[in-house]
């Protein structure tokens, strides 16, 4: 148990995204830790990270979460982002040795686990997708199957407009999934990797508009038993009053309808 944390109990869970995607981590990580009080961070005025070039979008984080971890003392970071934490993880950790960091990587170790036909496609950001770090975990959990790797320009930005109001544009759900199926022979894909955490919002349309059913694999509840794995246990004469999970949005003024969904999550805005 952490020294550091039995002087500071009230201190938050951070979770941080480019938009609403981490709020399919937060989801988990609520019924997995009551009793936290957490701070969900929508970078949205860096949203979306699938399109930066690496070493500027690596420099804001740095940059932004010296300021969260500064203003917000946090226990411990989520990062609820594929994009985020491929690439930027290793430099996190450097610049803040004495913080906890959970990433969330691409399920390939899970899904090579899982699959009868070695055909895994992994659904991600063009960030995700081009970084290394993806790369080396296909070689080095899924060497006895083929992983195919599919850029999405445009889901990302289908899940936000959903969760907003409700609307999928379903013919580009279908066409932004269609490259994850493939027949090769007598195999055929049985996994697809949700690997931006924008996705699971959308992933009934998927089911609806994919050619065949396979397993749509979402870590989310991973990522939280992750985080709550790592964390330092509360001591219990040292309860303090609950106070309000927050949201903060980077941009200063998130559009209302953004207000309401993150109130609906039990997010003070
Ligand atoms: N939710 C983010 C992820 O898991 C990416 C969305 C974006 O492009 O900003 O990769």
């Amino acid at each position: 148990m952490s020294a550091v944390a039995n002087r500071h109990p009230g201190r938050p869970v951070l979770i941080l995204d480019s938009g609403v995607g981490g709020l399919t981590v937060l989801r988990e990580a609520r019924v997995l830790m009551p009793d936290r009080r957490f701070v969900y961070v929508a970078d949205d005025a860096g949203f979306p990270y699938g399109d930066w070039e690496e070493d500027a979008l690596r420099a804001r984080l740095v940059e932004l979460f010296g300021r969260l971890i500064a203003e917000h003392d946090p226990l411990i970071c989520v990062i609820a982002c594929n994009t985020a934490s491929t690439l930027s993880l290793e430099a996190l950790r450097a610049a803040y040795p004495d913080m906890l960091f959970v990433g969330t990587v691409p399920a390939i170790k899970p899904a090579a686990e899982r699959t009868h036909s070695r055909l895994i496609s992994v659904l991600a950001t063009p960030g995700t997708v081009r970084r290394q770090y993806t790369r080396d975990l296909i070689e080095k959990w899924a060497g006895r199957c083929d992983v195919h790797l599919v850029g999405s320009v445009r889901l990302a930005a289908l899940a936000e407009t959903y969760v907003r109001g409700g609307f999928v544009d379903e013919a580009s759900v279908r066409a932004e999934i269609a490259p994850c199926f493939l027949n090769e022979g007598e195999r055929r894909t049985d996994i697809v990797v949700l690997a931006c955490t924008h996705y699971p919002f959308l992933v009934n349309r998927m089911r609806k508009t994919a050619p065949w059913p396979v397993d749509w694999l979402d870590p989310a509840e991973a990522i939280a038993r992750r985080a709550l794995s790592i964390l330092p246990v509360p001591v219990e004469d040292e309860a303090v009053e609950p106070k309000a999970d927050t949201a903060i949005f980077t941009s200063g003024h998130p559009d209302p309808l953004i207000r309401r969904l993150m109130q609906g999550f039990g997010l003070a805005v």
